[in-house]
């Protein structure tokens, strides 16, 4: 289990000054201007040696993102871009970091700005993140007074501006390409990649999307080294992590824990277990409503990290856990993801549009237990359709949680089916 002190996110544990003054007795902007002084390269290096993979669901490696940039400018801006869109259901870790840690996310903008040679950044905010942006720009304003950020960043000879954006609520907005859209002022739709947008990103110009907590983090590595970061974890899955645990725990709550944790560790220490026990799991969301869920006999040897979840067909996606008990019923709440992906399809691709819509409603009766067994593999054969075959990643993500189910609980999508028919000639023999 990680130890107190070598948590990033000190703050998530009831000391709760976020002004600049608490951020600043907890390490906070000390020696920034010294980690500025090492050069871009140098802090570029250091993240890839840290193996900081991003925390917004991808996991693509943060170091190699920023090697992405420009070295020199060719006449156009560079934008830092953070992605503070957080919707995916179940997930609300960086809603804890820009509540209590605004200022360990503001000097990781600095910082990790400055190693792209960008000047300017935004944090795209969820709309529905009133109180965190107010607190995020309430701390801005702080950081600018104290000479930290603005004209000469902490004395560092770099200008650099910060601006918070605020969202309208549309979940599609926080794929990177359609935040981008939106932030210049468009309707939020995904673009497509290629172009990366390290080399068209914000109003065509070079630009890297991070999301909060991967931005948030970068001080403390900076500070402490790549090794000591990289000392948590497996290879290739280093690091804290921030889990946010939701649904049959006794106590459901927002952690920071070494990378590569067993899940039963993680419940078992952080939430009070599985509520009526652990034999009455049923399942796990390991990774918000976008990975395909892991049935309760898969969950005794979980490890929460990229490559074990993915060798299971999950996922750690955003490290949000949604623990369902044997009183859940599983078709209905994938059914509820369907009919959330159906809603926020943008629209702007036949298999999304019409695939999710086609999903949900087959969804629909096999919670009522309507459709005829053979369905379940043209369902099947439908989420392979969509899957790859789209913009952007909803298609995958409207599609994946219907395989979990499909792989793990077949027999009781054919169970209440059975039953079904049987309540039918039952109820028709009656007649
Ligand atoms: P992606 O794999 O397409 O991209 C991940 C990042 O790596 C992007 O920034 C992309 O530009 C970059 N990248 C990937 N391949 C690259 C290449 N060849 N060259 C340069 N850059 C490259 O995944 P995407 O669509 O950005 O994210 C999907 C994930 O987002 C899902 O798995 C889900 O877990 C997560 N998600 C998170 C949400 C949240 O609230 N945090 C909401 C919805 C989804
Ligand atoms: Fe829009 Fe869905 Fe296509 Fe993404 S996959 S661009 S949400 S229609």
């Amino acid at each position: 289990m990680l130890k107190d002190q070598d948590r990033i996110f000190t703050n998530l544990y009831g000391m709760h000054d976020r002004s600049l003054a608490g951020a600043k007795k907890r390490g906070h902007w000390n020696g920034t201007k010294e980690i500025l002084a090492r050069g871009r390269e140098a802090i570029v290096n250091e993240m890839k040696a840290s193996g900081l993979r991003g925390r917004g669901g991808a996991g693509f490696p943060t170091g190699l993102k920023w090697s992405f940039m420009p070295k020199q400018s060719d006449g156009r801006p560079s934008y830092l871009v953070v992605n503070a869109d957080e919707s995916e259901p179940g997930t609300c870790k960086d809603r804890e970091i820009m509540r209590h840690d605004p200022h360990t996310l503001i000097e990781g903008c600095l910082i990790a700005s400055f190693a792209m040679g960008a000047n300017a950044c935004y944090i795209y905010i969820r709309g529905e993140y009133i109180r965190e942006r107010e607190a995020l720009q309430a701390a801005i304003d702080e950081a600018y007074e104290a000479g930290l950020i603005g004209k000469n960043a902490c004395k560092s000879g770099f200008e650099f501006d910060l601006y918070v954006h605020h969202g309208a609520g549309a979940y599609i907005c926080g794929e990177e390409t359609a935040l981008l859209e939106s932030l210049e002022g468009k309707k939020g739709m995904p673009r497509m990649k290629p172009p990366f947008p390290a080399g068209a990103g914000l109003y065509g110009c070079p630009t890297t999307v991070n999301n909060v907590e991967s931005i948030a983090v970068v001080p403390t590595i900076l500070r402490r080294g790549a090794d000591w970061f990289a000392s948590f974890g497996r290879p290739n899955n280093t690091g804290t992590k921030l889990f946010a645990i939701s649904g049959h725990v006794e106590n459901p709550c927002v952690v920071e824990e070494e990378m590569s944790i067993s899940l039963r560790e993680l419940l078992d220490k952080h939430c009070g277990g599985v509520r009526g026990g652990w034999d009455n799991l049923k399942a796990v969301i390991p990774g918000g409503s976008s990975v395909p869920c892991l049935p309760g006999s898969v969950c005794d040897d979980a490890i929460m990290d990229f490559d074990w979840l993915r060798e299971q067909k999950s996922g750690l996606g955003t490290a949000a856990v949604i623990v369902m008990d044997q009183s859940t019923d599983i078709i209905k709440a994938i059914w509820r993801l369907s009919k959330f992906y159906k809603h926020e399809s943008c629209g702007q691709c036949t298999p999304c549009r019409e695939g999710t819509g086609w999903m949900m409603r087959v969804m629909d009766r096999l919670v009522r237990g309507e459709a005829e067994v053979e369905e379940i593999d043209l369902l099947f054969d439908v989420t392979k359709q969509v899957e790859g075959h789209t913009i952007c990643a909803l298609g995958d993500a409207a599609a994946w949680p219907i395989q979990g189910l499909i792989r793990h609980f077949r027999g009781e999508i054919e169970d209440r089916i059975k039953a079904q028919r049987t309540g039918r000639r039952g109820a028709i023999a009656a007649e």
